[in-house]
């Protein structure tokens, strides 16, 4: 069946409400058609016009296993046959759950217990702060329920997922961040370092603050705190050396939980199975999603470590059921294809993989760019990785941002038949591909990518903006 453009184009112009777009350059066609994506293949992914991209981003972070797996469409197939749904309330399953459960359990890091199943990572997220109250007010310390943050942290866009975010373009005109969420200081060495301050003590002064934040608000009033392993939405940005240590060390003594948000590090992208694993933390809740399975059906989890589950379980005597949960938790067809996708992780070795192919890609990235007149920072871990643009790179000095210096390399790449994300905190151009990819792969996209970089410092020199 070949694709009417024009009229699935009208079509969606006319009815869909589009995440993450100017609605009045897209209704006005300023922003262009849509682009209708129709098939998938390993790394790469073609349109309605049969234009073909190399997906630096693996979707949204998320298809890891990369497109077009068939042995993942049939196991979707399989339980949508054999029994398309049915919920996981009051003590019912299916072989799928359970199995995967246990699995993940297995597999997580720290002592886990128990895995609640959402749909989409902000939903996982929003279960970990109920989670949190809940853990407490069976505690008897109704007071400790404050979640802390970080600035240019992602955590998701519903409620509280979307207040845990800490960037303010996501809260404005939204009402956000609700009441009972902080936010510290950023992990982020590169903008947030003090002139001759080393990575260690960097991270020291970020754990001071959040100490000094913890004081202020009285420990007693915080019941948590969360992070991604590395940086993602916020710039794809690992912590300085020594970041988890010293923040973990804190958190340790006023006895505050740890949410680790694994939603895009969970399931190999920094070349350790979670992130967790690769930066030594111990969280009492684990955030997954995305790679869970590889985007090819929505599902989310919150894996519960046994510290949390079991004042859940004591406390029931007292509370009775544990009231939380959607229709689609625990989905079979999310399950069926969540462990299709695990076999793939486990039998190719994923996270391997991208230890080896990223410690490659980070390395092609730094002799490519590094050196650009207009990169101020090149940074990343596994297939997760990053190009920061300035206008002075000595003096750290930004882009006028009304140049969108980075859209416009992300544009450059994309009509050269690359994607690679605009990231929203700067001028900063994102990679994480599917964590199949090959070193040949890796050269394809980096080659793609310099040629996209000096298109635009070709224009920026012509414009004036460079001498
Ligand atoms: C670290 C992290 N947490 C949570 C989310 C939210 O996931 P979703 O978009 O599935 O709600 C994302 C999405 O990018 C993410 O990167």
């Amino acid at each position: 069946m070949t694709t009417n453009i024009a009229e699935i184009s009208k079509l969606d112009k006319s009815s869909v409400l589009h995440p993450f777009t100017h609605l009045k350059d897209f209704a006005s066609g300023k922003a262009g058609d849509p682009t209708i994506m129709e098939t998938g293949k390993g790394i790469r992914i073609k349109d309605a016009t049969g234009r073909e991209y190399l997906d630096g981003f693996g979707g949204l972070y998320c298809v890891n296993v990369g497109y077009g797996r068939t042995e993942v469409a049939e196991a979707i197939s399989r339980q949508a046959y054999r029994l398309a749904f049915y919920h996981c309330y009051a003590a019912h399953t299916t072989d799928e759950l359970a199995t995967l459960s246990h699995r993940l359990v297995q597999m997580a890091p720290g002592k886990m217990s128990k895995v609640f199943y959402g749909m989409s990572g902000s939903d996982a997220n929003e279960t970990n702060a109920k989670l949190v109250w809940y853990y407490n007010n069976l505690r008897g310390q109704p007071r400790k329920k404050k979640i802390i943050s970080r600035q240019r942290g992602y955590h998701g866009n519903s409620v509280v997922s979307g207040s845990l975010t800490g960037m303010h373009f996501y809260h404005d005109h939204m009402d956000m961040p609700v009441s009972g969420i902080l936010h510290t200081g950023a992990p982020h060495y590169y903008w947030g370092a003090e002139p001759g301050e080393t990575e260690l003590q960097f991270s020291q002064r970020r754990a001071d603050e959040l100490e000094a934040l913890i004081l202020k608000e009285g420990p007693e009033t915080v019941g948590a705190f969360i992070g991604e392993p590395v940086l993602g939405t916020g710039g794809i940005t690992p912590p300085p050396e020594g970041y988890w240590a010293a923040i973990q060390a804190v958190l340790q003594k006023y006895d505050i939980l740890l949410i680790a948000d694994e939603v895009i590090t969970g399931f190999g992208r920094t070349g350790a199975l979670f992130g967790s694993h690769k930066y030594d933390m111990q969280p009492d809740l684990i955030t997954i999603a995305k790679g869970l399975t590889s985007a090819y059906f929505p599902l989310s989890g919150s894996i519960v470590g046994e510290k949390v589950y079991k004042v859940m379980e004591e406390g029931a005597d007292k509370v009775g059921v544990f009231s939380h949960g959607y229709t689609y938790s625990g989905h079979p067809i999310g399950a069926a294809a969540a462990n299709a996708v695990l076999n793939i992780v486990e039998r190719e070795d994923l996270p391997g993989n991208a230890g080896e192919v990223g410690g490659y890609f980070q390395n092609r990235m730094k002799q490519t760019f590094g050196p650009s007149p207009i990169v101020g920072e090149v940074r990343g871990v596994g297939l997760m990785g990053a190009v920061e643009f300035v206008a002075d790179p000595e003096n750290k000095r930004r882009f006028d941002p009304h140049l969108k210096v980075g859209a416009r390399i992300s544009k450059a790449a994309r009509d050269r038949g690359l994607i690679a994300r605009a990231m929203p905190q700067g001028d900063i151009l994102g990679f994480a591909p599917p964590l199949t990819m090959s070193k040949a792969e890796v050269d394809e996209m980096v080659g793609l990518a310099e040629g996209a970089v000096k298109q635009v410092l070709d224009e920026l020199t012509r414009e004036g903006v460079r001498a």
